[in-house]
């Protein structure tokens, strides 16, 4: 469905090369100032407050009264993943058209477990063949480890130097928890090869615990889901990887999905011990709380970490505020909710867990964050931008409007209004979480390296014409 917003692209042609951007307020991770952009062949070549010297045949696009920001970088999604009793319902063809949508230009998924005793390769290659035809932005990967022993270990390095992967996930809980064993051999060796490593703390027993007196008590309805694992199980496993990591020579460690404020009181103590910590929240941990699961649609929001009691999301939000968290990502692990998630109607442990959120991230943060006066828009960029990019080894080919890096850029418009409903949205699922949610400011035209992708709502790419990203290694 098209928002029909700004004849943003009335003379616009797709067959030229160069593109000038005028009017806009430009906004990186440092500046807000008011300058015009060349983009040439897939690249940024100019940025000056005037630019006299372009091309003839250049399109020209007016961005009088919008941002023109850095495109958004997710580092958090899901596309194509098996999670034993389902299938995500996003591939890479319709996961990155609705980030494109979104205002988003790179993607970096986290791969899904491979056949047991698989090397890190293994899934590298699967994944590689899930994305190659089907992207429509820019991509890369998270390695995954499964399990640890010398062929693993002894793989990292060229993982990161020759594939370009410089970041992996090891999880605490589902069926490839790492026991502390393997996670400190494996913090050793990424922090020798200079990865990025990234967890999801859960606490696996704390969980299985809870878990099985809930269904033994009958108590396994969607309401259920969260007291299955409560905040302190997320707390209690961040707590202890910032310890193994302090261990393992100080490893650089990045918490995926916080969701309270108990953890993110730990990647506190952690930093203010000058531990190099980061942390990532998502939209729903900002936006969504477990009240949701009272409702009559309640498995739609089945995800781990589940959403928290309303107190944790203010916590949340100073996090953001006062620099305490990083990044905002999506999580993006979508499934239908009358064809998977009704699985778990009665039974919250048959749902495959996991929501929609790679196309609402960037307004919904923008929304919340920006025009309720919570960040600045420079804060928004590095939130969504820059951060990841120094993160994950992409910077400053992106995360920043700098002459030399990739033409990624999304044109925010403050000033659009838009109700999300499931009918505006790109991906492939039958509902959103956010459903009924005012977004105030609209990612009204996104640019991937130099062309233009989506405008005003409507999907304007191509499958097959993202690229897979090699990236630098982790650098502190
Ligand atoms: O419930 C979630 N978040 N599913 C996706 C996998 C994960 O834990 O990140
Ligand atoms: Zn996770
Ligand atoms: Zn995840």
């Amino acid at each position: 469905m098209s928002l029909n917003i700004q004849p943003l692209l009335s003379d616009y042609d797709f067959n030229k090369q160069s593109t000038l951007i005028i009017n806009g307020i430009v906004v990186d991770a440092h500046s807000e100032t008011k300058q015009q952009i060349l983009i040439e062949n897939g690249k940024i070549s100019q940025v000056a407050p005037a630019i006299t010297d372009y091309p003839s045949d250049t399109n020209i696009i007016d961005a009088a009264g919008l941002y023109v920001m850095p495109g958004g970088i997710d580092v958090h999604t899901h596309f194509n993943i098996d999670v034993g009793i389902s299938r995500s319902a996003d591939d890479f063809y319709t996961g990155t058209r609705s980030a494109a949508c979104g205002g988003t230009t790179m993607i970096i998924d986290h791969m899904g477990f491979g056949p047991r005793n698989c090397n890190l390769h293994h899934q590298l290659k699967v994944y590689k063949e899930y994305a190659l035809d089907k992207a429509v932005i820019d991509y890369s990967f998270h390695g995954v480890i499964q399990h640890v022993n010398d062929e693993i270990l002894s793989e990292m390095q060229s993982m990161v130097e020759e594939e370009g992967i410089s970041s992996f996930k090891m999880y605490l809980t589902y069926g490839y928890k790492l026991n502390d064993d393997e996670v400190l051999r494996a913090l050793h060796q990424l922090n020798k090869v200079n990865a990025l490593t990234t967890v999801h703390p859960e606490n696996d027993a704390a969980i299985a615990l809870r878990r099985s007196k809930l269904i033994e008590e009958g108590k396994t309805a969607a309401k259920y889901h969260p007291i299955s694992r409560p905040l302190e199980c997320e707390a209690e496993a961040i707590a202890r990887m910032i310890n193994l990591a302090r261990l393992a020579d100080n490893t650089p460690l990045y918490i995926v999905h916080l969701s309270n404020g108990l953890g993110l009181d730990y990647i506190r103590l952690a930093r203010n011990n000058k531990q190099p910590v980061w942390a990532e929240t998502c939209p729903q941990y900002l936006l969504l709380d477990d009240s949701c699961y009272e409702r009559e649609d309640a498995v739609k929001f089945i995800l781990s970490p589940p959403l928290r009691p309303k107190e944790e999301l203010e916590k949340m939000w100073q996090g953001l505020c006062d620099g305490s968290i990083d990044t905002v990502a999506t999580d993006h692990c979508s499934f239908n909710y009358q064809t998977q998630k009704l699985q778990g109607k009665d039974d919250f442990t048959k749902c495959p867990n996991g929501m929609s959120g790679v196309e609402t991230r960037m307004p919904l943060l923008f929304s919340e964050g920006v025009m309720s006066g919570r960040i600045t828009p420079r804060h928004f960029v590095e939130l969504t931008s820059y951060m990841p990019a120094k993160l994950f080894g992409l910077y400053p080919q992106k995360g920043c409007l700098a002459v030399g890096s990739d033409a990624d850029l999304v044109l925010f418009d403050p000033k659009q209004k838009v109700k999300i409903s499931q009918d505006l949205l790109h991906d492939n699922i039958d509902y959103t979480p956010f459903e009924e949610f005012e977004s105030h400011g609209w990612p009204v035209m996104t640019i991937s390296c130099g062309d233009v992708v989506a405008c005003n709502g409507e999907f304007m790419g191509k499958a097959g014409n993202g690229r897979f990203i090699h990236r630098k290694p982790f650098l502190q």
